[in-house]
């Protein structure tokens, strides 16, 4: 064997409200990439203690994403969707992968910077080793495409850096046990039991930034609610913040380039272009020279006809948690197993007795 069996792995935290921002780009990618692949879908609650510890709704948090999921049409039969605590070899794995990481790697990461602000010594050991966690998840099942946004590449590139590290000082023990598969990386010929996990970060995803301020990502954790399409938001409430969203007085451009130095415009067009599965000139081609008070009805049309219907099933779902828990129990279990396979080739490649 030259090559890894491509598998694809992605998490999502259950932390606040999924909006549009990340159905389309993420929720929406896993989607269209299991039909060409395996797949392990994972709502990261492990990962949702590391900037908050206590969360009142856990579990309805954890439901709600599992909702998302499902509603807008992944298999969880055909595919594996569970929740991280499930199963605990990702975090046997992640003490592991603690002591492969060095501090210095740590201590590069940017959104730990970002999201432990001015007092680091009061941020969460988790917080800081939440990379390693990362890392863990993707290969504790020896995962090769990871869906993710841009702001996630640098802890892809952390985990390429624990792999590498992990094949390199355990090849003399990786070799005998023939788990290990010769790869390239670069031009250099390497022994190695974990893949080099590549991001999946392009496609139709656009940046989805705020109804309210064209500059700003859309963010659960902006105040104004008016600022972001919640996918739980029904029909009156996506018109109300579409109708409401920040625009300038000028009609919309013919081609992209007229979208420069117009943010609300440019963000507007380009939710609609990624909700109709068509490119920013595709809908300036069908709008340019139209004013706004034509445009929006349209653009409102659109996300109710793609996102009522998710958002009706995620409703209908979150009314019986008997049915998602069982959906993430048996997820759960036959992820356990894969993890578990991992986790026993990983003892024998370091020497633990077992
Ligand atoms: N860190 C990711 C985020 O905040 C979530 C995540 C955790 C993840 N583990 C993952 C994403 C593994 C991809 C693969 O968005």
């Amino acid at each position: 064997m030259t090559e890894f069996k491509p598998l694809v792995f992605s998490g999502v935290q259950p932390t606040g409200n999924l909006h549009l921002g990340n159905y389309l780009g993420a929720i929406r990618k896993f989607v269209a990439l299991q039909e060409n692949n395996d797949c392990i879908y994972c709502v990261v609650d492990l990962h949702a203690l590391t900037a908050q510890l206590v969360h009142e709704d856990m579990a309805t948090q954890i439901r709600s994403i599992t909702a998302a999921f499902l509603a807008a049409g992944i298999d969880p039969k055909k595919h594996i969707v569970f929740n991280q605590s499930q199963v605990p070899q990702h975090a046997e794995l992640a003490w592991i992968f603690n002591c492969v990481a060095r501090i210095g790697w740590m201590n590069r990461m940017t959104q730990f910077k970002d999201k432990a602000g001015k007092d680091r010594e009061q941020a969460s050991l988790g917080l800081y080793a939440y990379p390693s966690l990362m890392a863990a998840d993707i290969l504790v099942y020896r995962a090769t495409h990871v869906p993710v946004g841009e702001d996630q590449k640098q802890h892809l590139e952390l985990a390429r850096d624990i792999a590498m590290k992990f094949n390199m000082d355990f090849a003399d023990k990786i070799r005998p046990t023939g788990l290990g598969i010769d790869i390239k990386v670069g031009d250099e010929p390497v022994h190695a039991y974990f893949p080099m996990v590549e991001p999946l970060i392009d496609g139709p995803a656009p940046r989805v930034m705020s109804l309210k301020d064209g500059t700003k990502k859309m963010s659960k954790s902006d105040p104004s609610d008016l600022s972001r399409i919640n996918l739980m938001d029904d029909q009156d409430a996506i018109s109300k913040k579409i109708r409401k969203a920040k625009t300038d007085p000028d009609a919309l451009p013919s081609e992209t380039e007229g979208l420069k130095g117009r943010p609300e415009a440019d963000n507007l067009v380009g939710i609609f272009a990624a909700l109709a599965d068509k490119s920013k000139a595709d809908v300036l081609a069908e709008f340019g020279g139209q004013q706004f008070s034509v445009f929006k009805p349209a653009l409102i049309e659109l996300a109710v006809d793609v996102l009522a219907p998710i958002n009706a099933e995620m409703r209908r779902l979150m009314e019986d948690p008997a049915h998602i828990d069982a959906v993430l129990r048996d997820g759960g279990e036959r992820a356990r197993a894969r993890a578990e396979k991992t986790m026993n080739e990983v003892r024998d490649i370091i020497g633990f007795v077992r």
